[in-house]
């Protein structure tokens, strides 16, 4: 087992639940924490003395505070960051209520906001750490049908650099990961004819296995990654090769 604690959000699904699995099998202690608390503790079911499920909806700074206490009493401080939750509904733009963008907004940039805001102090106190941000393509190249999504997920971008710049001093480091289209059920809530061309569209011709992103969050979160931050990869097939 190691000394290492890491916090996951969007943990009960895809590929939060991924990446969850994955710190969990190199013996790494994970907060497991979603909006969905029956589906965050059945991924802790798979590593019961590993992975704790707490509930949280990232959008909600209040709830964000809560969980840093509650994680704190229930396993530790987490020395590692992973700010997986998001949501969206592809439409197009003119079709968007208000409330429909700010709850874009809300769980996509200011879900991550609120919870580094809330747990930096503390991985700070530990002496450094990680934090991973998944944004997406979206963020960087647009997306039809996903306009306000693609723009929170710049924020994220923008955010994760100016993050990284900030807490290089603590030895943090600050990372994004761009996953093109992945095979959970964010993606298959979408239309079935965009659905394929999007999978039409990608060189290698199918979606990304949720585990193939993760892997390049566990990267970042590993020792391997100690002198990379404010940077941003693509696990898309090569469906956008940003430069
Ligand atoms: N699947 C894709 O094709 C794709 C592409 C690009 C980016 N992404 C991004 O990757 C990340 C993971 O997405 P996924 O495909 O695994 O999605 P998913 O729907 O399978 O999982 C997302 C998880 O986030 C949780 N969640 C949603 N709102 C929340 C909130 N307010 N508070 C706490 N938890 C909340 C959900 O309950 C769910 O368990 C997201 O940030 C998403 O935007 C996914």
């Amino acid at each position: 087992m190691s000394d290492k604690i890491a916090l996951v959000t969007g943990a009960a699904s895809g590929i939060g639940k991924a990446v969850a699995l994955g710190f969990a099998a190199h013996g790494e202690r994970v907060i497991a924490a979603d909006l969905d608390e029956a589906a965050a503790k059945a991924t802790a079911q798979e590593y019961p003395e590993l992975i704790t499920a707490l509930p949280v909806d990232v959008a909600n700074r209040a709830q964000v505070d809560l969980l840093r206490d509650r994680a704190q009493a229930e396993v530790g401080a987490p020395t590692i960051i992973v700010n997986a939750a998001g949501w969206d509904r592809t439409d197009q733009f003119l079709n968007a209520t208000t409330e429909f963008a700010e709850k874009v907004v809300a769980i996509n940039y200011l879900g991550p906001v609120h919870v580094c805001s809330a747990f930096l102090p503390g991985m700070i106190a530990a002496g450094g750490g990680r934090v991973v941000n998944l944004a997406s393509d979206a963020g960087r190249v647009g997306s039809a049908g996903e306009t306000i999504y693609a723009g929170a997920k710049g924020g994220v971008i923008a955010f994760t650099k100016s993050l990284a710049r900030e807490m290089a001093r603590h030895q943090i480091t600050v990372n994004c990961v761009c996953p093109g289209p992945t095979d959970t059920p964010l993606f298959h809530a979408q239309p079935e004819k965009l659905k394929e061309a999007l999978v039409k569209a990608i060189p290698f011709r199918r979606l990304a296995r949720p585990e193939e992103v993760a892997a390049a969050v566990l990267f970042f979160a590993s020792d391997s990654a100690s002198f990379i931050t404010g940077q941003v990869i693509s696990v898309s097939g090569g469906l956008t090769m940003a430069g």
